[in-house]
């Protein structure tokens, strides 16, 4: 009989927790909605209006900007990360997420679609404190290949301007369809 009780709780918290990540992933997803698609459609035009080298501002404020007044509104973190970094000083992955951005390239080579790819998980930050993380794939449009392509194919003042500012820059060679690095979120629960 306490056998069955403690069996009964046990699966009863369980399903608490399951409902919990459950709804933390659609507030965090539609949270994430909001910023992506104002990122690239703000790329698209800009680079319509002022040619690429003059879009770089976009890629390089504007998307920070908007996920830091996202997470200052919120009181979460959120960032963009990348395997292969233009900017390493912001955009390195954490162990966590390089595990996961390794993850987003395997099942992409298995077939999924990269927009569809996204990972949720309730962590331990290692003092105790749950933490939710999530992430989302940011997949490579046509768009992105004039600053993140091969630099063959890029104009000479566009490859001096990044080299000047990113003597690092790990972050050319994509092909559309693939996947440039993602959206990383961290809440305190
Ligand atoms: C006009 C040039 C330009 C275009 C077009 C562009 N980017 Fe970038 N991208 C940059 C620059 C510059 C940075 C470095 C940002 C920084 O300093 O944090 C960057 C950084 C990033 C990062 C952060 C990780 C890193 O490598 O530092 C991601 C993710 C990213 N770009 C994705 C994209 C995606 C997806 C597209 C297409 C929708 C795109 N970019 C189009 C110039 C561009």
């Amino acid at each position: 009989m306490r056998t069955l009780l403690i069996v009964t709780l046990l699966a009863a918290a369980g399903a608490v927790r399951a409902g919990e990540l459950e709804s933390l992933t659609a507030e965090t997803r539609a949270e994430v909605a909001q910023i992506l698609p104002r990122v690239s459609g703000m790329m698209k035009s800009a680079v319509e209006a002022e040619g690429v080298a003059a879009a770089i501002p976009v890629c390089k404020d504007k998307a920070p900007q908007l996920m830091a007044e996202k997470a200052d509104a919120l009181g979460w973190k959120i960032r963009r990360v990348s395997l292969k970094t233009r900017n390493p000083e912001r955009a390195t992955p954490d162990a966590w997420e390089a595990e996961r951005l390794a993850a987003f390239d395997a099942r992409a080579a298995a077939g999924e679609a990269p927009a569809s790819l996204e990972v949720a998980e309730i962590v331990s930050d290692g003092e105790g404190r749950r933490v939710f993380r999530y992430m989302k794939a940011l997949p490579v449009a046509p768009v992105c290949v004039q600053c993140h392509g091969e630099q063959a194919n890029m104009a000479p003042e566009l490859v001096q301007a990044l080299a000047r500012d990113y003597p690092h820059d790990a972050a050319t060679g994509y092909a559309p369809g693939q996947i440039r690095g993602a959206v990383t979120v961290q809440r305190p629960l």
